[in-house]
């Protein structure tokens, strides 16, 4: 909803612009675009699993921040068919990963508008700088999809950069007997002979990476956790294993509701699916995405996310340790209210790898240095532990205020480090900078990060 980056404008136009191709990331120069932001999504997606066929329509709508005579979405892969602005028909071009929109009439800046794009073919993920898979991920029975942190655009033009926060609206048509489930809220169903259209609604902001539409012949319960409707999708044959670990949602929101604030959204639930070429879990919002049957580790992290990722969003890729941090210690905390190990005896644990390690302990959590560290183990592990070095040193009490208020400040907003050291700061009336900076950015190499 609200661009954080304001890029320098391209080409001059008169009194209009050629919205640029980027926001600026330095991890991902031409992810998200210049000159507008998105407040909806309406997509309306039919997908055919044998032959991986889509056909879609995009409906976005959003505001111009300058004058416009061009702007990009994000776009990989497929084919366009039309393109409209305001209903008038616009001129487009394919470059890279950028689609290039010339409306008839340009665009002036402080109006909202709105964009219809046309398109098809067979969607394909994107392999990411460490060698995984995002994207639209074709399973046997469907597609895992998972786009953390540059898939969105293998199914969906966009603005895709996590300040960019928009609501959406899916219509997925499937072949009868498949199900498709995306973000928010189940509205209805309309059941044909041959297909069944999923109408999904997801009325708070989300970032374009945690949005998903998957489908596959789930096995589909319906109940409440924690006062939201849960919608819980599982692969078939993996109910019996996944029905232990799914009981457990309920009591896990309901901890972190009482340790981070209330919930954030306004549904909950899981999809379980069968992806093993995956490798890893998202956090998707309102419904955690899993590649195979999650631990109750895994769970309670993907649901911490709602609240640190989801919720409050980094402002740039590096300050990902503001998700994966917050996560890998909501993890501990949540053994430890289960009868496991102590935060504390986790951190002595991990604290106590020698200094030699130095795979263990770089890149430091804040700063990744490039793309291929954003999940690196240390993101995780030294993040976490950067946590739980912050709550030792302000105490417990002081340690959840700062989460909570945390939370609160950035509601359905974006975030940086600073920003949580800023925090930290104020709701403990401590000088903590140089001992956060020495967690978050100081390499081995220049010695551990202090005990608290
Ligand atoms: N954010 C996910 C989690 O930890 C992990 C993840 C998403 C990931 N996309 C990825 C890991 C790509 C490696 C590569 O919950
Ligand atoms: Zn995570």
């Amino acid at each position: 909803m609200v661009a954080a980056v304001a890029p320098a404008p391209a080409i001059a136009d008169g009194r209009f612009v050629h919205g640029s191709a980027g926001v600026g990331d330095p991890f991902f120069p031409r992810a998200g675009n210049g000159g507008y932001d998105v407040s909806h999504y309406r997509l309306a997606l039919r997908y055919t699993p044998a032959g991986n066929r889509l056909r879609a329509t995009a409906a976005i709508k959003a505001v111009a921040t300058e004058g416009l005579s061009r702007f990009d979405l994000d776009l990989r892969g497929l084919r366009v068919s039309s393109v409209s602005v305001d209903a008038d028909p616009a001129d487009f071009r394919r470059r890279g990963q950028e689609l290039l929109v010339t409306p008839r009439r340009p665009l002036p800046g402080g109006e909202p508008f709105k964009v219809r794009v046309r398109y098809r073919g067979s969607p394909r993920p994107v392999i990411d700088p460490d060698g995984s898979k995002d994207g639209w991920i074709p399973t046997n029975d469907g597609a895992f999809v998972a786009d953390e942190p540059q898939g969105a655009p293998t199914w969906f033009p966009c603005d895709d950069h996590p300040t960019d926060k928009a609501t959406y609206e899916f219509r997925v048509t499937v072949p009868a007997g498949v199900v498709a489930v995306a973000n928010g809220k189940l509205k209805y169903r309309i059941r044909g002979r041959r297909h069944t259209t999923f109408v999904w609604r997801e009325g708070s902001p989300m970032a374009t990476y945690l949005a998903t539409a998957t489908i596959g012949r789930f096995e589909v319960s319906r109940s409440r956790a924690d006062g939201s409707p849960s919608y819980v999708a599982v692969a078939p044959a993996r109910t019996a294993a996944a029905a232990p670990v799914l009981a457990k949602l309920p009591a896990i929101l309901r901890l972190w509701g009482r340790k981070f604030g209330d919930y954030p959204f306004a549904a909950t639930g899981a999809i379980v699916d069968h992806a093993p070429s995956v490798g890893y879990a998202l956090e998707t919002q309102t419904r955690p995405l899993f590649d195979t049957v999650p631990d109750q580790a895994t769970l309670a992290h993907e649901l911490a996310h709602q609240w640190f990722g989801d919720d409050v969003t980094p402002r740039r890729w590096r300050d990902i340790w503001l998700n994966e941090g917050f996560a890998t210690w909501a993890e501990w905390y949540w053994a430890q209210h289960t009868g496991g190990r102590s935060t504390g005896a986790v951190f002595d644990a991990l604290y106590a790898v020698g200094r030699g390690d130095t795979a263990f302990w770089n890149p430091p959590p804040a700063d990744p240095g490039k793309p291929e560290n954003l999940f690196d183990g240390t993101i995780y592990e030294r993040g976490g532990m950067a946590l739980e070095a912050l709550r030792q040193k302000v105490g417990a009490k002081v340690f959840f205020r700062i989460l909570r208020d945390w939370v609160s400040m950035h509601r359905y907003g974006n975030a940086s480090t600073r920003q949580f050291i800023d925090l930290a700061e104020l709701d403990s009336g401590m000088d903590l900078r140089g001992f956060l900076r020495a967690w978050l950015y100081r390499p081995i190499q220049r010695g551990k990060p202090p005990l608290p």
